[in-house]
């Protein structure tokens, strides 16, 4: 089967050889374990290196900041890219505002119409990778969780239709439960993970669900360098 590289150091040889075509990945994890740094390299290796344009979506974090710890860390530099309209950042702020005639808080973008913006980004930009970071937010905001399920797989048939391969992130806080459902939802789940070797604070990597192919059910520890994400060879 034809696969879709990350550019990560011994990811793809887990997964052979890479993402599967106009799959959904979703990556979870504690903050601070490489969710963003592993978006970014995926949308760079299908910019820079097989001339598949990307859109980064952020919910949270600034697009500059993105960019700025991208160069920072790993030297490369996504400006360029987003100059030559390989790569696209729609930094996507959703709030709750009081509307004076429903006389109650509402969103200020509902769910089907999040969707139609970001199918029409990926018409205008001819996007083949798309990232979400992180799906946490919208998880949270609505609060009907069958609604959203339902219009995720909406929004998912529509990546699929357009051939796009998608990363979307989502955070496991430190203490107690995230919601799982987006796990379901995913035709695959990569999840980061930290755990400590005696004194020693170690990165692990598993894939514990990958729709269509086989992969890898090992732990694998992993680095971040200033190369990106490294996977250890086990
Ligand atoms: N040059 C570097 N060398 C080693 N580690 C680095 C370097 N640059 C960044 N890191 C590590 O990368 C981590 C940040 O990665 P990233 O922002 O991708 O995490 P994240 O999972 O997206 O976090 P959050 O949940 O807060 O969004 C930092 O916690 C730091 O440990
Ligand atoms: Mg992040």
């Amino acid at each position: 089967m034809e696969r879709v590289p990350t550019g990560i150091k011994g990811f793809d040889d887990m997964v052979e050889g890479g993402l599967v075509p106009s799959s959904v990945t979703i990556i979870g994890g504690h903050p601070g374990t490489g969710k963003t740094l592993f978006c970014s390299q995926f949308l760079y290796t299908g910019a820079a290196k097989y001339k598949e344009p990307g859109v980064y979506i952020t919910l949270e974090q600034r697009a500059e900041d993105i960019k700025y710890d991208v160069k920072d860390t790993l030297g490369w530099d996504l400006e360029e890219l987003e100059k030559k309209k390989m790569l696209t950042f729609w930094p996507l702020r959703i709030k709750r505002v009081f509307h004076p005639l429903e006389k109650k808080k509402v969103l200020t973008m509902s769910m089907p119409e999040l969707s139609k913006k970001v199918i029409e980004m990926i018409d205008s930009t001819k996007a083949k990778r798309l990232v979400i970071d992180s799906v946490s937010i919208i998880d949270m905001m609505f609060e009907d969780k069958f609604q959203i399920r339902s219009e995720l797989v909406a929004l998912f048939d529509g990546f699929k239709d357009r051939g796009v391969t998608s990363l979307l992130t989502a955070e496991i806080p430190e203490k107690g439960e995230r919601s799982e459902f987006i796990d379901f939802v995913g035709d695959m789940v990569i999840k980061l993970d930290t755990m400590y070797v005696r004194d020693e604070f170690r990165r692990i990597m598993t894939v514990t669900k990958m729709r269509r192919s086989e992969h890898s059910h090992f732990i694998h520890p992993y680095k971040i360098t200033k190369n990106g994400i490294e996977v250890t060879k086990l």
